[in-house]
């Protein structure tokens, strides 16, 4: 017998940057990150347990892509205890990113996400019925995710997500991500993410190689430190969201951290591009010159995520059009905003 499952899933932006882990994907600091919606992976699972031939078969829009299968094999094997038939299953996955991969978009945090959902979803038919999908539910597949991509555990909740234990939420884990949707102002539930595409080249160096430099980098701990301070400061701000200016402050503060450590240590990269730092100019320079609270955010690659509150979109689409888009690559930007979340799809 086959059981068949697809999910829909969005990739995610961290406000907090998650950068240093230990253990199986555990984080050093914890994170928050804001999920989107434009930004997301269509996957569709087909899974015959007992199958005669086991075995793994990967495509993407159709096309095989033996690449990626090194890396789901890894995931399996992580997760197999939880899901025991993988053992012996055949597993057909066809999958679809509306973005480029490994651009510095979180790829990995969608696909690794919408892979977990269909697990998760094939198990519950496995096991003959309909589990009902509660908070557990979701917070096992947080759990799932987290192994097959760290920042993936963020991205199965609507709105805001929380990973990685921190005082000011009770409930939150470095085994899984908690919702932050109800914890934020109304002002964030819509915000708007507009990708700047300075580059679409895959990533000269993976998140692997990135967090492994931590190790051992001698501003290690004040880093962890300052990031657990920074969340906890973020979210007070996001409680209210009034005070845009601290946002600002502390969103664009994690972004340039998260690249100035890649750029310290023993083997350090730079993942920016000359566009990338044309951009942010001209962002603090707009944001000076209109007071609009418009702000960045980077991921770990060259392009920028221009954040800012819904009632500016006309400004910013304008301003975007006329002196952004020549530092993108073909003229490219992907409009997206905070997200409800992943769907499954019929
Ligand atoms: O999930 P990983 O291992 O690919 O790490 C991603 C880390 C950043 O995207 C750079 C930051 C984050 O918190 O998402």
């Amino acid at each position: 017998m086959t059981f068949t499952s697809a999910w829909r899933s969005p990739s995610n932006i961290a406000l907090i940057k998650y950068w240093g882990k230990h253990g199986l994907q555990l984080p050093r600091n914890p994170s928050l990150s804001f999920t989107l919606s434009a930004c997301h992976t269509v996957m569709r699972l087909a899974v015959t347990p007992d199958a005669d031939s086991p075995g793994l078969q990967v495509s993407y829009d159709g096309v095989p892509k033996q690449s990626f299968e090194p890396k789901i094999k890894t995931f399996f094997s992580l997760v197999e205890e939880r899901f025991p038939w993988l053992s012996k299953a055949s597993v057909i996955i066809d999958s679809h990113n509306t973005f480029p991969h490994g651009a510095g978009i979180a790829s990995s945090a969608s696909a690794m996400s919408a892979l977990s959902l269909c697990l998760m979803d094939i198990h519950d038919q496995i096991h003959g019925g309909i589990v009902p999908q509660n908070s557990e539910w979701w917070q096992t597949a947080s759990e799932v995710a987290r192994l097959g991509s760290g920042s993936a555990c963020r991205s199965v909740y609507p709105v805001a997500s929380i990973w990685g234990q921190t005082p000011n939420a009770p409930e939150s884990s470095d085994f899984f991500g908690i919702p932050w949707e109800h914890e934020i102002a109304p002002v964030f539930k819509d915000y708007r993410d507009t990708i700047l595409i300075v580059s679409t080249a895959e990533k000269s160096v993976s998140s692997t190689a990135g967090h492994r430099l931590m190790e051992g980098l001698s501003y290690a701990e004040a880093r962890y430190a300052e990031a657990r301070q920074n969340l906890i400061r973020l979210s007070e701000v996001m409680a209210t969201g009034t005070d845009l200016n601290a946002f600002i402050a502390i969103v664009e503060s994690e972004a340039l951290q998260l690249h100035a450590l890649m750029m310290s240590g023993k083997t350090p990269f730079i993942l920016m591009e000359p566009g990338t730092i044309s951009l942010i100019k001209e962002i603090w320079r707009f944001r000076k010159e209109t007071g609009i609270p418009v702000c960045f955010t980077l991921d770990a690659g060259p392009n920028v995520h221009l954040l800012y509150p819904n009632q500016y979109s006309p400004a910013i689409m304008d301003w975007v059009n006329s002196n952004l888009t020549p530092y993108c690559a073909q003229g490219k930007s992907i409009p997206d905003q905070v997200g409800t979340g992943p769907e499954k799809i019929s």
